[in-house]
């Protein structure tokens, strides 16, 4: 069940808690510093920040079929219904990391809050000396990207409910990947580690972003880069007031250590509600920054 980049992993990996060395146990890793263990679930994905039953019900990333629709018509509608409405964002997302990787190819990336795993694909398939690093808090999510970004086989998503005929997506069988479920707020990784950190539409979701910015920042090298969207659709309400615009959310870099070399906003993507045609389009926030 484990990932085959296990060891890989581990040579990236702290404890969330203690910041301790992470050792393998035959059913999860153990931090040899705090003695805590994280298990792998029955999909073999490790558990770091483990939620209970009734946390998950209430999170809609965790419903199967929301993944599903996610993943056919979100995240890889291109691929699988050839509906491209996502892709403003996905190939903007890929745009920076590829600029990026023409002056000096990252060897570790981390995309958090990776989803079904769009983002972690196209980097691990763009760029396949690099090590990609997918971390989600939903195990629904997860187990969806596990079987896209490192499986081989087909996978059947049913999209009737959603008006689209039932389709599939085949595994991308890219073995320079490793998938986990953590908190963003909660890294699992040594400080100063990672040569490039994604971060796509997740900065509106987490409950305190200060502190998400915080970690995604320390994980990073200096001089290693940051590539950031957002449509800045806060669904803390109180957010509203506090993150209004793009120029809040430049100070609020700025802030963390991060030198903007790009920011713009205005770019639209566009999520399709039903087979009817109905849409909703998103004005999206997009920076690319260097840690100092
Ligand atoms: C709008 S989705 C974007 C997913 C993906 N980046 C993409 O573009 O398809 C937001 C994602 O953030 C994840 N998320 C929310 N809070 C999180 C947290 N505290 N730590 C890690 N992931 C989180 C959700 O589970 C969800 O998959």
């Amino acid at each position: 069940m484990k990932q085959p980049t296990l060891n890989n992993f581990l040579k990236l990996a702290k404890c969330p808690k203690c910041k301790g060395k992470l050792i393998e146990k035959a059913d999860g890793v153990k931090c040899q510093l705090c003695n805590d263990i994280y298990f792998y679930n029955s999909d073999g994905i490790l558990l770091f920040y483990p939620r209970k039953k009734d946390e998950k019900i209430t999170d809609k990333y965790e419903e199967p079929n929301f993944v599903e629709w996610y993943t056919g018509i979100l995240a890889f509608g291109n691929e699988v219904l050839g509906k491209g409405q996502m892709e403003s964002l996905h190939r903007t997302v890929s745009q920076l990391v590829l600029s990026t990787a023409i002056k000096k190819p990252p060897t570790f990336i981390l995309d958090i809050g990776c989803g079904v795993g769009r983002a972690t694909s196209d980097c691990a398939t763009y760029l396949g000396d690099s090590f990609v690093v997918g971390l989600d808090l939903s195990e629904r999510k997860l187990s969806m990207a596990k079987k896209i970004v490192q499986g081989k086989e087909n996978i059947r998503l049913a999209l009737a409910h959603f008006g689209f005929h039932g389709t599939k997506i085949k595994g991308h069988g890219l073995d320079n990947t490793f998938l986990l479920q953590a908190n963003a707020e909660f890294l699992p990784f040594s400080d100063s580690i990672f040569d490039l950190v994604i971060n796509v539409n997740l900065i509106d979701r987490v409950i305190n972003p200060e502190n998400t910015l915080k970690n995604m920042v320390s994980v990073l090298k200096s001089g290693g880069k940051f590539i950031f969207t957002s449509p800045l659709n806060w669904s803390n309400s109180n957010l509203w007031d506090k993150y209004p615009c793009i120029e809040d959310i430049q100070k609020l870099f700025e802030n963390n250590g991060l030198i903007i070399d790009e920011i713009f906003d205005g770019l639209f993507y566009r999520e399709i509600q039903d087979a009817r045609g109905s849409y909703s389009d998103w004005n999206t926030t997009v920076v690319s920054a260097i840690k100092k």
